[in-house]
């Protein structure tokens, strides 16, 4: 893969990391000038002092050769403007679109203080390589450009159930705009929704909050809780998330807020951004299916807002019971089975630690199958009978098989970052039993 960034993570690599062009930012700007004029903001040398684009020159699908595998003196970031690009202004008018199209994110962004915060954000400038990169992306990724929004809007919510002050706001809101802004930098092929990633391809996904801070850094003068925040938007609670691992107590408080929001907004905006059936169902599942994720009075305000919308009940399913739920037992006892070996024979700390860590969740996730009755097959005559009731299992077995696969993910990401190729080698069944494709609606 070309300028990978996945084990990068120092701020002093971030300037050369972005000096060196990366190919899919590139490919985008290239068809952006194809449709706005993209025009160089000052003169533009390569790393050996050789102009490529003079300033007030137009880009065009001719500086593609130019450009690509070079070493430019300055970022390419930091030298083009793009003609009639998005401004804080017109991002804030999407994202009032996006209320009225959306029950939820009007239930949850809707008070009016939060409508206050959101419509403000409008009057802040946006302009250099932010504007840049959030005009591609509304352009070539707009799904992916309106989770961002939806994050933006349920951020709004959020810090007027948390009484954030107008500061804290503005800067919860803005890391919603831009946390996933090191996507860009990503192969495509890797943020394919329709795509199940294995692990060792996730890894690539998973560099993307490293990337939003080293460019926010490089161009922007964000304040660091703005940063911080975007760097932890995929850190969990109990210690599952990523890139570090981070406890809550090393989380900040944006930082937890914002990934409960990049969480709900995910839900939301995925397929057609549809309200469809259950969709607060999964939601609340999402968010309580595994204690100690995320904080629990941002999950109340979720809960209790999308509770007002009537929409909790599951779509209805029908089948055997046994032929959903077996596999994910079986898997879970597969992966159960292994963890338990690997933390108590001869392995390095890390590998016992990582085995200790998929046990305890493998043991929450358990007892929530416990809980809907996924054990008892005594009653399955009368279960597949109730299609409603089939659907809610159903719901949560879909959860599940995800925990699993993030397990899987997670385990691996920790093993290659702190570990040796015994340690990698070690850990691979566990991944590989977490990983083992389910299929549940
Ligand atoms: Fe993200």
């Amino acid at each position: 893969m070309l300028n990978t960034i996945s084990r990068f993570g120092v701020a002093g690599d971030a300037a050369d990391y972005f000096r060196l062009l990366n190919p899919y930012f590139l490919e985008s700007v290239i068809r952006l000038s194809a449709v706005k004029r993209v025009i160089a903001s000052c003169d533009i040398f390569d790393e050996y002092g050789t102009m490529l684009l003079i300033k007030g020159e137009q880009v065009s699908q001719a500086h593609r050769a130019t450009f690509l595998q070079r070493r430019l003196r300055d970022p390419l970031e930091n030298c083009l403007l793009v003609e009639g690009g998005e401004t804080l202004d017109s991002i804030v008018g999407d994202c009032l679109d996006l209320m009225r199209q959306n029950p939820v994110l009007d239930a949850l962004g809707g008070a009016s203080e939060s409508m206050v915060a959101l419509r403000g954000m409008g009057h802040m400038p946006l302009h250099g390589a932010l504007q840049l990169l959030l005009t591609l992306s509304r352009l070539y990724n707009r799904s992916h450009y309106d989770k961002r929004l939806g994050a933006m809007i349920i951020c709004a919510g959020l810090a007027h159930s948390a009484g954030l002050d107008d500061d804290d706001t503005d800067m919860l809101i803005l890391s919603a705009l831009v946390h996933d802004i090191g996507e860009m930098y990503i192969d495509p092929e890797y943020l394919n929704d329709e795509r199940e990633l294995w692990p060792d391809e996730w890894e690539h996904v998973a560099s993307h909050p490293r990337i939003a801070c080293a460019f926010l850094g490089e161009f922007t003068r964000f304040p660091t809780a703005v940063v911080d925040s975007v760097l932890q938007h995929h850190e969990r609670g109990d210690g599952s998330g990523y890139p570090f691992q981070l406890a809550g107590s090393e989380m900040s408080p944006l930082g937890k807020l914002a990934g409960v929001a990049d969480t709900v907004s995910a839900l939301v905006m995925r397929g057609d951004f549809g309200f469809e059936p259950g969709l607060c169902k999964r939601i609340e599942v999402a968010l309580t299916l595994v204690s100690g994720e995320f904080p629990p009075p941002a999950v109340s305000f979720i809960t209790t807002a999308l509770a007002r919308l009537n929409n909790d009940i599951a779509p209805a399913v029908s089948g055997r019971f046994a032929e959903r739920v077996l596999p994910i037992l079986q898997q879970i006892r597969s992966a159960r089975r292994i963890a338990e070996a690997q933390t108590s024979s001869e392995v390095s700390e890390l590998v016992a630690s990582v085995s200790r860590f998929a046990l305890e969740t493998i043991h929450v996730i358990d007892r929530s199958l416990h809980e809907i009755g996924a054990y008892d097959l005594s009653h399955v005559d009368v279960l597949e009978k109730k299609p409603d009731v089939m659907g809610e299992v159903c719901l949560l077995l879909g959860e599940v098989a995800w925990r699993l696969r993030h397990l899987a993910r997670s385990i691996y990401l920790r093993v290659h970052q702190h570990g040796s190729a015994s340690d990698q080698a070690q850990v691979a069944r566990l991944v590989a039993a977490l990983s083992e494709p389910v299929f549940v609606r």
